[in-house]
């Protein structure tokens, strides 16, 4: 019977030191340990033995128990040893590179600047209004002083909708947002602070035209108002949209809605304003923002409100040109921004 326990210990551990995987380890253990493994057999076959070789036979199986248990236990510690190891090099991450981030879009830069400039006249308290781009030729022309065929009307290059004539005219494709300056004194009483953001159409294409732009048009109505403030909000936008060093002038312009019309000039960002430097960007320093002006008496009255109690101002400017002239934008052709050419809009 010693012999026989040797010879399973030697087998045990010959297969023990064979087995690679931890499948054939759980098979060997079972064979081995389990309840019907070759050490229980050893077992039973004791209990046919006389008491005092029992004793001594009963040792040996015993040592033979734990020895082979203990060499499992080593053999378990070891492969997982291995395991981790493997695993390790396997997944080892490096802590300290960079994270991925998951792609993510962005808004167009127009629909950017849409925003950011609504943004920036809510601060100041004026409120964001959406009055239609598709509009009664009464609101784009009649009412802000310009008569049917008045030949001020030529410079707004406007589409005509096809269609028959209500009882304000003929429907435009607006050409400019100041068809907001009479619709919002109708839908409000002053004190009026409106910023109108719309797309507006013009027959128009080139390198700073297309015929489908956006404007934003402000207006302030109120008692007392003046110049004074016009210049205020405008220097206040060229220096939050453009930056602190950016300054304003007003030029003396004429449209038929505004009384004294301005055309506003912004320092340019590149030159600062230099006219002694020949600068590629502007002209002598200053870059044509857009149009501004003090109310017209006869636009008030279109709108209900008594000229001699309220004045006001407004400006309309092209929310792709003060994109395009932001410090850094290179766009050289105002097109580009609606060919769709995702490596254009990437760029952003
Ligand atoms: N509507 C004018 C344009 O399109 C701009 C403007 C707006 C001028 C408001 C004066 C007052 O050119």
């Amino acid at each position: 019977m010693k012999s026989k326990i040797e010879q399973l210990k030697k087998d045990a551990l010959h297969l023990l030191e064979k087995v690679t995987d931890r499948d054939n380890l759980e098979v060997l253990k079972t064979e081995l340990l389990g309840r019907k493994g070759k050490l229980n057999d050893l077992m039973k076959e004791m209990a046919g033995l006389a008491d005092d070789e029992r004793k001594v036979i009963g040792q040996v199986v015993n040592e033979l128990k734990v020895s082979v248990e203990n060499a499992f236990g080593e053999k378990e510690r070891s492969m997982f040893h291995v395991e981790e190891l493997n695993r390790a090099e396997k997944e080892w991450i490096d802590i300290t590179a960079p994270g991925k981030f998951p792609a993510s879009g962005h808004l167009h830069p127009v629909t950017e600047a849409i925003a950011e400039i609504q943004q920036t006249f809510e601060k100041i308290g004026f409120s964001a209004s959406r009055i239609p781009e598709i509009d009664w030729d009464y609101y784009v022309f009649e009412a802000l002083n310009m008569p049917g065929d008045h030949p001020a009307r030529d410079d707004w290059e406007t589409f005509f909708v096809d269609e028959a004539e209500g009882s304000k005219g003929k429907l435009v494709l607006t050409p400019h947002t100041s068809n907001s300056q009479v619709r919002i004194m109708e839908l409000q009483k002053p004190p009026i602070r409106m910023v109108n953001i719309n797309r507006t159409y013009r027959r128009q294409s080139d390198t700073t035209h297309v015929s489908m732009f956006h404007q934003f048009e402000g207006l302030v109505i109120d008692r007392d108002i003046t110049i004074v403030q016009l210049k205020g909000v405008i220097d206040y936008f060229a220096k939050t949209y453009f930056g602190p060093t950016r300054q304003t002038r007003l030029r003396p312009h004429h449209f038929r809605f505004t009384e004294p019309s301005f055309e506003i000039d912004i320092s340019c960002g590149v030159c600062n304003g230099d006219a002694s430097v020949a600068c590629r960007l502007c002209k002598a320093g200053w870059l044509e923002l857009g149009g501004a002006g003090m109310v017209h008496p006869n636009v008030l009255k279109a709108g209900g409100l008594d000229p001699e109690e309220f004045s006001g101002f407004a400006f309309g400017w092209g929310v792709e040109r003060v994109l395009m002239m932001r410090e850094g934008m290179n766009i050289d052709d105002m097109r580009v921004l609606y060919k769709n050419d995702l490596r254009f809009v990437k760029q952003f």
